[in-house]
This record gives C-alpha cells, structure tokens and sequence, in this order.
C-alpha cells in the first residue's frame, strides 16, 4: 500500500491510497556502503563585523537569538561557525580588530569574536570553529600589500590567533584558512601546516583556498598534502570533476549572501542539499551568520537572520533560519552520505533529496528540496533555467533501514502568491513505512524532511519588543568597558578602536590603534588613510554631536574629526559625504569638510587659543542648512552649506593613522530641547565580564 498526506489544515495529515502507476520511486539504501561524510552546515561571523551590534543586545533578547542560531534541536543549530581573523581593515561592513594590532602587543580580548565562539559552545559543545583573515595589520607586510613577504611571520601571526583561542578562552580552533578570496601562496600554506605541527596544533585543519577550485592549489601533491579541506566561494552547486578525484574534503565554505526574505530562503534549502547532490560538498557555510551591522551599510539582510537594534531588543528569524533545520536538527557532523542513486540524486520532478546517516547506520535522515527556479536564485552565480513540478513519490527503504517502521515529517512551503503566508519548518508528525515503503506528495517551493530522529523542535520564544529608531540622547563615557573592549555601539569603518585607560579625570577612553596602513581586503581603502568610527542612524537629520579628543603624543594622528551626515561606510567609505568638522591641534587649525578626506573645504582657520594641543572639547551642530562648530566652547564657524546632505550617520575619527583618544560621545537632536535629568540605562551582565553599560543617555 502506498500513502500520500494531504494538508488540510495546517497541522492535520489525512493520508490517502493511491494507484502507484503515478509515483517516482527512490531507494534509499546502504548495502552498498556510503557516499562521502557530512561536515556540517555553517555560519559566518565576520568578512566584516556582521556580527557587530548582537553583544550590546539586552540579555534576554541575545540569549533568544544565540538560541535560534546555535542551540541543538532548536532552530538553525549550526554545526560549524567561521569568524574572521580580524586585521585591522575594512572587509564590507566594518572593520575588525587584530590581535596583533603592532607587531610589540598582542591581545585576544578585543572585538565580539571571541565572546560569540564561547556563546557558540556554550550552546552547542560539539560546534566546529573556523577562522579565517580578510586582512592584515600593516606591520606584517612590512609597509607592502604582500602578507606573504615574510611567511615564517605570519605564520606565527596566525599560530598566535589560534593559542591565544586555547590559552584565553579555551576555544580549539578546528580549521584555518589562508586569506579571504584573495592570492594563496601555496609555500605559505605548507609553512603554515609545519608551524602549526611544531606548535603541536596538529588538530587544526587547514582550509584551502576560500576562493574557487585553485588549479595552483590542487595540482601540487605537496601542496594538497598540507591541507585538509578544499574550500570553494559561491561554487553554484558544482565542483569540477578534477577536484573530486583528489581525495579531499571540498566545501562551499563560503555561500548564500542572498536577501534574507523567502527567496533567500529557497536559494539556502536549494544549495544546502545540492551543493552535495551535485558538487559533493559536504559543508556549506553561509555568509553571514546574522545581520547586526547598522542598516544602511552596505549587504543589508544578506544574512541568517536579523538582529540590528539592541536599542530596542527587537531581532526578527528569517527563513533561512528554518531551512538550516531541516538537515541540522537531523544530522551530525560524522554523519555519512549515501551513494548517489542510492539515497542522494535529483527529483524526476525537479528538486533534489539527499540522505544521511549516522555511523551505526541505525538513523536516517532524508532532506527533499523542491525549489523553483525563480523561487530560489541566490545573489551569485547565476541560476541556470530548470523547471520543476509537483510529484508524488514512493521512498524505497532498504539495507540497514528495512526494518523502519515509521519515519518523522517535518515540511517548509514558501509561498510567493500575494496574501499566501509561508510556513517554515511544521512538525507534521510521523508517517508509518509499510514494507518498507511511504508516499509524500512534494510540492514545488518546499522542503520536506523524513527521520528517525525524534528531537525536532521548531524553537520558540515569545516576539521581542517592537523595533524602535536609535534613541537619542545618546551618550557614552567608555568607563564601563573592560579595557580593551570595541565599544559595542560604535562601527569602525576604517582604523580600529580599543577602550584604554588613561587615568586622571578622563578614565577609560577610546583608543584609534591603527598606525599603518592594513593589508587591505577592499583595495578602496588604500585610496585615503583616515579613520572613522560610526554611530546611529544611516538618515539622521538634525544634531549635535559633543566629544573630548586628544591627538596622541608618540605615533599619534595629526589630526581627529567629528561627522555628522555620513553618507557611506564599507569599502566605499573613502567616498563619504557629510560634514567632517577636523581640528589638528599641534598646529591650532580647524576646517570643516563635505568629504572625509577633507578635500572640499568648507571653511578653515587658525585659533591659537580655542584649539589646544591636549584635550579639545568639540561641538557639531547641524540643523536644516545651518553647522555650527566650537571647540572648548568657543564658536569657530556658524555657516549656511546648501548641498550637504540631508541626513546620515554620526561619525568620528582622524586624519591619517595613529593614536588619537575619544571620550564622552555625545549626540543630541539639535532641533529639540537637551534632556536634563537621570540616564535611562541598559545594562549587559556578562558572567566573565563586568557589568557593562552599552547605551545610555546622559545626565
Ligand atoms: C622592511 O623593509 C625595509 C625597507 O623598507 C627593510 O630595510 C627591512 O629589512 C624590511 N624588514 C624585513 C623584516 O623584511
Ligand atoms: C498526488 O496525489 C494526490 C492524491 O491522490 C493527487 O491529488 C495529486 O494530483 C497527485 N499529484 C501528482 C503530481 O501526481
Ligand atoms: C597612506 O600611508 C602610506 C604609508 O604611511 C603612504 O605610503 C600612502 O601614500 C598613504 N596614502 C594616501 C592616499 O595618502
Ligand atoms: C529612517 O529610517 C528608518 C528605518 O528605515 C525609517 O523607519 C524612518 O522613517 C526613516 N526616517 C527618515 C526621516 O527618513
Ligand atoms: C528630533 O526631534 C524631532 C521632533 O521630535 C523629530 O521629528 C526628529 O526626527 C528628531 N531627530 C532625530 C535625529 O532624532
Ligand atoms: C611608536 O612607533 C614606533 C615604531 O614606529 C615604536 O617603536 C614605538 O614603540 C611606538 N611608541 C608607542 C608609544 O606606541
């Protein structure tokens, strides 16, 4: 007898017969061994600083999002999570901080890498971490753009990243990579493989070349000898016949970086079964994990889910989310693959199933995809035309799995008719498999998964508090940060930013660490050498932005500015517009600028008393068509600026690189009365860290 379910009602299953003369019939079988081992689906932190706003989230709501992205048998419950090295530059959305910032410190206590890996175990003990570097500090090129220059160094530079994983944070780093789709030098690599060994990290795994299928990389058995996986970028489901005879892993270690609505959906539940089905890749790893970067920037919800506005505590669980567990929840890394034909292949109808099992062979796991085409385009490749239909078919269960008797649904429909909603992830309860055999009528835009594996849970919590604008006043003293922290409101652009403790009245400052030109990820970057740091909101009309600022006395900037109207970040940043009020306080010169680089001056001049060479107190107003400018309260430009722009992010920073101190940020809305009285405060408790304040208003 065959049996098909009906949905009636969301949640009821009717089953009915069928004559088989319509069914496709797949076997599903491990008599004849297994196909390759499954290495788990993945997210990706970072490539750059995606992750930024998540830590300053209130508790409740941070946990409740970690919990959809990495708790098992929840929601996404990602088996492997990849985060950037980071180098000190622009990778798309801000940059990240090194642990090397000069070649004479190192620290690994910086940025929310490390904090995010330990939530990731904490959550999941059995998660594989992964790193990977899209830039370098400046020193380790010595002044070139080559990071290879001297391999030996950064090679030490990467082991250091890797200890300091394992002495501070007891976090084992599983697999390394080279440099983000950039140049990988192949005598590089097998440094790498030989300081590790020595260092006796032998259990790192070395991932070549998070970039396409290297010819260079491939084609040298002394070079495939030192790496343990072959990682392809947005491979488009294929790996050329050549690399998989070369007895490799091969993974689309980096993948999707698709809008995060149900079409984003459909390209993750396509490539997340097809990647193997067709490419026998055995990993995918989507960028980027979460979209907690400020909206505005550049890459907005090409992500997992979404989670920008700790101010509110509001986060939002996309679809991709649910797609994640369709094979997370039902699978673990060390799993196998069946053999094509045998368990893995394309639909008659379109789509494709894979199946898996665990290495007793006592579960199986069977994920069906049926995504249309129009339904499922990610932002890269392209898709090719392919056409699918709707198809009943009959699941053939032999070897190992003869004897089951009854198998869990658990199905996704993405709908695209307007007012249809989609449904993501349902437990339609379990099906009996009769001699072997059940029927499932698969529709086009879904995805059904059929288990042993009794543990699904569609994860829930209550909604979280409606999303709110950036509230202002906005104030921020750096005092609550342990030192080191990258204070979590503020977005660097360019350069890098470390609270630091100074002492006397002004206690713990943020710190511009950046004193060379990184190795750059975005080539952009090199065209100017400023730094800067955003906040807020990418439309903010009319305020007033106040800070205290101090231009370092050994290596420091000669420079610093405050911004207001910012138009651009990311790689795009040296072509901010906006209003970038400078001072260089050796030489008592001020000029206000509508470009970042200063080159369209507005107005400028020289006050030898107003600007002083230690602590500058400086205020930027704007309202409608008017900026005014003062520093130490004393007024140096009140004037019209017709063509500026009519809003954007808050922003600081300095001129060139070098060290340059900020403190007691501070932005109003310049077309309202200042509020007076006690700050409304949120506080972050972290159990390893002290209380933190992230965002408050000021007295
Ligand atoms: C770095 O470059 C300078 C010249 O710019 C050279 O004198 C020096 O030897 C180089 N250092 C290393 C470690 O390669
Ligand atoms: C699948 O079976 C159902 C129930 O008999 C039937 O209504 C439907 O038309 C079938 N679909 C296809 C594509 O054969
Ligand atoms: C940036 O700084 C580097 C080194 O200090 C210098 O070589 C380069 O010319 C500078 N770039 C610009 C655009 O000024
Ligand atoms: C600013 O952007 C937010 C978020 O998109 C939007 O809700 C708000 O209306 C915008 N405000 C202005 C003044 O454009
Ligand atoms: C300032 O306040 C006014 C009046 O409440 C409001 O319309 C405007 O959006 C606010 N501007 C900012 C930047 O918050
Ligand atoms: C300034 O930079 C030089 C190298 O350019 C370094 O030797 C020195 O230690 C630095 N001083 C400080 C205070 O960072």
């Amino acid at each position: 007898m065959q049996w098909i379910p009906i949905h009636v009602l969301a949640s009821l299953v009717v089953w009915l017969q069928l004559p088989s003369t319509v069914l496709s019939q797949y076997v599903i079988d491990d008599s004849r061994g297994v196909g390759r081992q499954f290495d788990g689906i993945g997210g990706l932190s970072g490539g750059s600083a995606t992750s930024k706003l998540l830590i300053g989230y209130p508790q409740k709501q941070r946990d409740e999002i970690l919990d959809y992205l990495f708790k098992p048998s929840f929601g996404a419950s990602l088996q492997i999570l990849k985060v950037e090295i980071g180098g000190d530059a622009q990778a798309s959305d801000a940059t990240e901080a090194s642990h090397m910032h000069v070649p004479w410190e190192e620290n690994y206590e910086r940025g929310y890498e490390w904090w995010l890996m330990k939530e990731a175990k904490k959550r999941n003990p059995q998660i594989k971490l992964y790193g990977l570097p899209w830039a370098f500090p400046g020193w380790i090129g010595n002044g070139t753009q080559n990071p290879y220059i001297n391999r030996e160094l950064l090679a030490d530079y990467i082991y250091r990243w890797i200890n300091g994983a394992k002495v501070q944070h007891n976090l084992d780093i599983d697999y390394i990579g080279i440099w983000n789709e950039r140049y990988c030098d192949t005598e590089y690599l097998k440094i790498l493989r030989k300081t590790l060994d020595k260092k006796g990290y032998y259990q790192t795994s070395i991932v070549a070349s998070d970039n396409w299928f290297d010819p260079k990389v491939t084609g040298d058995t002394s070079v495939v000898a030192a790496f343990d996986v072959l990682g392809a970028h947005y491979p488009g489901v294929v790996s050329p016949e050549v690399v998989k005879q070369l007895g490799k892993k091969l993974w689309s270690s980096e993948d999707y970086s698709t809008f995060n609505d149900d079409v984003g959906g459909g390209c993750w539940a396509r490539i997340l079964n097809q990647n193997y089905e067709s490419g026998l890749m055995t990993s995918t790893i989507a960028w980027n994990l979460i979209d907690s970067f400020y909206q505005g920037l550049p890459w907005d919800r090409t992500s997992l889910m979404t989670a920008r506005q700790p101010w509110s505590g509001y986060y939002s669980v996309e679809s991709p989310i649910w797609m994640s567990a369709h094979t997370t929840q039902f699978t673990e890394i060390g799993w196998s693959y069946l053999p094509h034909g045998l368990g893995v292949g394309a639909l008659e109808q379109g789509g494709s199933y894979v199946s898996l099992t665990s290495p007793d062979h006592k579960d199986l796991t069977i994920v069906i995809e049926k995504m249309s085409h129009d339904h499922s385009p990610c932002i890269r490749p392209a898709l090719p035309p392919y056409t699918v239909a709707n198809e009943n078919a009959t699941i053939q269960l032999e070897g190992s799995f003869a004897g089951v008797t009854a198998l869990y649904v658990w199905q996704s429909v993405l709908r695209f008719d307007s007012g249809a909603s989609s449904t993501y992830f349902l437990d339609m309860g379990s099906v009996p498999v009769i001699n072997g055999k059940v029927t499932v009528a698969i529709g086009v835009d879904q995805v059904l998964t059929l288990t042993t594996v009794p543990t699904g849970t569609h994860g829930t919590y209550d909604a979280p508090p409606p999303p709110a604008a950036f509230p202002l006043p906005f104030f921020e003293d750096f005092e609550k940060y342990p030192l080191s922290a990258e204070p979590f409101s503020l977005a660097p652009q360019q350069g890098s930013f470390d609270v630091v403790n100074v002492g006397g009245t002004y206690g713990k400052v943020m710190r511009q660490m950046v004193l060379q030109p990184p190795i750059a990820w975005c080539q952009e970057t090199l065209y100017f050498n400023s730094s800067l740091n955003l906040l807020g909101r990418f439309n903010w009309t009319d305020v007033e932005v106040q800070v205290d600022v101090k231009v370092g006395q050994t290596n420091g900037s000669n420079g610093v500015f405050i911004g207001v109207r910012i138009d651009n970040g990311g790689c795009q940043t040296y072509v901010a517009k906006g209003l970038f009020f400078f001072i260089f306080p050796n030489d008592n010169i001020y000029l206000l600028a509508s470009d970042i680089q200063g080159k369209n001056v507005l107005t400028s001049g020289r006050e030898k008393v107003a600007i002083v060479s230690d602590w500058n107190h400086l205020t930027l107003t704007v309202q409608g068509q008017t900026v005014t400018g003062s520093c130490n309260n004393q007024q140096l430009f009140s004037m019209q600026v017709p063509n500026v722009n009519a809003n954007g992010f808050v922003g600081l920073g300095t001129d060139v690189y070098g060290y340059a101190d900020f403190d007691n940020f501070r932005v109003d809305n310049s077309s309202t009365s200042k509020v007076v009285g006690k700050p409304d405060t949120l506080y972050f408790v972290e159990e390893d860290m002290e209380i933190v304040e992230s965002f408050k208003t000021p007295n």
